[in-house]
């Protein structure tokens, strides 16, 4: 069914971070392709003014990717700004007011999540959301029984179809590319599977703490900040079947059915992480044992991954900043060579460029047969001119496109994956900053040989 385009763009949270980093940024480039249609709203109760708003717009874009000015002026020549209390409904008809004749607003919460009911209540009251679109940043819920209920408030406001939640990361071309190498090349996909693949390992590392954002990293954890999607995301792409196409129930369905098959995570395959120092960051409670790295063993339940062991690890203030899915093939017979050679291996890389590795080997010249360990590789290097994921996200939901957007049923498995696990969190072990993360999380990995640390 075609959508409706939308003839307008509201954001709430308009003097934050996540508009000054990545939206502000996001919009210029789409105002330049001219992708954007109608008013550009923002909204945030900072006690600022329209030239305030615009002054930010301009510090933003310059930090982070720089001004373009044909850009920038067709941003400018849309953006208007409303000021005021989110819990007044005054603020809301002043946003009615200033969408003028547009009929299909999007309205983006890039706000806390504790203000998305009593926003998403105003946008009711006020008529806001009448044929509206709404873009709901994670995390969606902080475990299954708020998720649940989070959807029910939303689902009391808008229909399942106009409702776009995000995740940066299936904006990012080399996340997409996991599904489009392995089912537009013929040779990955029969050896994609538990006769082939021993084990698979994703890694999300960075090398920084949380760059000034403890209050709002105390209060999350690794665990509920990048595990609960990012990461969830990374492995439904990585573990899904052949979806029947590319719209996006045929993709969505796929995802979901991933985390369906995962079994609940048990303490005892979870291992939590905490770096030395964090309890000195601003905004951090003393004594916190919020985890600031987790790895843990999942299983998926179905006829292609049975028995597979999924390793996956996330953490702050790591050795590198990579991330990387990395598929360890089971061994071939040693006839050629009696030397024993690491496992045969795929390797994609994610960010910050996008690399697709094939780890194999080879013979070393000379009279006794020998191998030796070689990578074949292909890199795509980030470019100023690539989309941003921020840029992807947005010009799907004007167009009305959720493919790569949560779906309520797939939240809801992430959280119900992780919900035990939430309840009965094992302790948290501290960690170096610059290393690969406490010890305990080596065993983990240990019986499959092991994590293989991106370089
Ligand atoms: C965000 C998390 O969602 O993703 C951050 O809140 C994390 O803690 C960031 O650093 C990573 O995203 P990217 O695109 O920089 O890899």
């Amino acid at each position: 069914m075609t959508q409706p385009i939308s003839d307008a763009l509201v954001f709430f949270g308009a003097t934050g971070d996540l508009a000054y980093k990545q939206i502000f940024p996001s919009l210029q480039r789409l105002a330049k392709r001219d992708k954007l249609k109608g008013p550009v709203l923002g909204v945030a109760k900072s006690g600022w003014t329209l030239d305030d708003l615009k002054k930010r717009a301009k510090d933003s874009v310059e930090q982070h990717g720089g001004l373009d000015p044909e850009g920038f002026e067709k941003l400018m020549a849309r953006l208007c700004y409303v000021d005021g209390d989110y819990s007044d409904i005054a603020t809301f008809q002043q946003v009615r007011k200033q969408l003028g004749t547009a009929q299909h607003p999007i309205h983006y919460l890039a706000i806390p999540p504790s203000l998305f009911g009593e926003v998403l209540e105003q946008l009711k009251q006020s008529g806001c959301a009448n044929g509206a679109r709404v873009v709901i940043e994670k995390p969606f819920g902080h475990d299954l029984d708020s998720a649940m209920a989070l959807n029910r408030i939303v689902h009391n406001v808008f229909d399942e179809k106009d409702v776009f939640r995000i995740d940066h990361y299936l904006g990012k071309n080399a996340v997409q590319n996991l599904i489009f190498f392995r089912f537009n090349n013929s040779f990955l996909e029969p050896i994609w599977n538990r006769q082939y693949v021993e084990s698979v390992q994703i890694t999300m590392a960075e090398s920084f703490g949380v760059q000034g954002r403890g209050a709002f990293y105390d209060a999350t954890g690794a665990i509920r900040d990048v595990l609960q999607n990012h990461l969830m995301q990374l492995l439904s792409n990585v573990a899904m079947e052949p979806p029947i196409g590319s719209w996006a129930e045929a993709l969505r369905d796929e995802r979901t059915k991933v985390l369906r098959g995962v079994q609940c995570l048990v303490p005892s395959e979870v291992v939590r992480g905490q770096f030395d120092g964090y309890l000195q960051e601003p905004g951090v409670k003393p004594g916190s044992t919020v985890e600031t790295y987790v790895a843990l063993k999942v299983c998926i339940n179905s006829w292609r991954w049975k028995d597979v062991p999924f390793y996956i690890r996330a953490g702050k203030s790591l050795h590198t900043t990579a991330t990387e899915v990395v598929a360890r093939l089971r061994r071939h017979p040693d006839i050629f060579s009696r030397d024993p050679l690491p496992s045969n291996y795929v390797r994609f890389r994610v960010s910050p460029d996008m690399t697709i590795g094939l780890g194999a080997h080879v013979r070393v010249p000379g009279e006794i047969p020998r191998g030796t360990p070689v990578e074949m590789m292909a890199t795509q290097h980030a470019s100023p001119e690539d989309i941003l994921p921020y840029e992807e996200l947005l010009a799907d939901a004007i167009v009305g496109n959720q493919a790569r957007f949560a779906r309520e049923d797939y939240v809801e498995e992430a959280w119900r994956i992780l919900d035990p696990l939430l309840k009965n969190l094992p302790p948290v072990h501290g960690y170096e900053a610059g290393s690969w993360g406490p010890v305990e999380a080596e065993k983990l990995a240990e019986v499959d040989g092991g994590w293989l640390n991106p370089s």
